[in-house]
């Protein structure tokens, strides 16, 4: 009953003609039987999503796109944020929360996190929650403790119907972008001891069995399969793999 996500995760990649190049061949690998297998989701930059936007209504193409970040603000005096009305209105349904590069670089903790999540709920966009633990975590073997922690604050103060609908992302940070991903066992372990048992403790098990579950972290076309076949893991959210049009439309198919 939970539809797999494949969502790429643009990352800051590609202008507005690149991003216009990149659906239109995507929309040209992908058939009526991949958005069957599975929900296909871009997630390009701020700049790009006016003209994906166009494209995808233009040519009533199947698939989603949403942003990568969101302000907690709904308006005013924040220079350089981008609104959940704003969003909204560009027919964004997802946008990330949380992603590590942005609780790294731009120092988001958990509260602001929360806040995000609840700021793209209130515009009926679903957020995409990232949670995930770095190198030295895993070393000391709390990486199940770490990532339930994340899950826990960020929800703080959800409805049982909004964590129906939330998309949770575990992404150790050691596997993005290095070709180290994680096995299948330990994505499974951390999806499902410390994301859906977390949502079934502080909610209840049908609420959690309805949450999706993403893996991310160096997926490619030769290593989503075996993600996907684990019992908590719905999907994956990606980003190198996703600038590709033809890594993508396999990711679809294979996932
Ligand atoms: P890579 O797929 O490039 O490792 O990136 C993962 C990621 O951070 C997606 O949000």
């Amino acid at each position: 009953e939970r539809k797999p996500l494949i969502a790429g995760n643009w990352k800051m990649n590609n202008n507005h003609l690149e991003a216009i190049a990149l659906v239109q061949k995507l929309a040209f690998a992908l058939d009526a039987a991949d958005y069957d297998r599975a929900e296909v989701v871009v997630l390009p930059p701020f700049t790009d999503l006016r003209s994906v936007q166009t494209l995808v209504d233009g040519d009533k193409l199947s698939i989603g796109y949403g942003a990568q970040d969101i302000s907690r603000h709904e308006k005013g005096a924040y220079t350089g944020e981008v609104s959940g009305p704003m969003l909204a209105k560009l027919g964004c349904s997802y946008v990330l929360a949380g992603h590590s590069e942005r609780r790294e670089y731009h120092a988001e903790d958990d509260a602001l996190v929360n806040a995000k999540v609840k700021a793209a709920f209130a515009h009926a966009i679903t957020p995409i929650l990232c949670v995930g633990e770095g190198l030295e975590v895993r070393k000391a073997s709390n990486h199940v403790a770490h990532t339930a922690e994340q899950v826990r604050k960020a929800v703080d103060g959800l409805t049982a119907e909004q964590v129906e609908r939330l998309v949770v992302a575990y992404e150790p940070v050691w596997a993005i972008g290095t070709g180290e991903v994680a096995t299948p066992d330990d994505a499974q372990e951390v999806c499902g001891a410390a994301v859906r048992s977390t949502l079934a403790d502080l909610y209840d098990e049908a609420t959690a069995a309805r949450t999706r579950v993403l893996y991310g972290g160096s997926v490619k076309p030769d290593n989503i399969a075996g993600i996907m076949d684990m019992a908590d893991i719905d999907g994956a959210l990606v980003g190198g793999a996703s600038l590709k049009a033809d890594d993508f439309a396999k990711l679809v198919r294979l996932g």
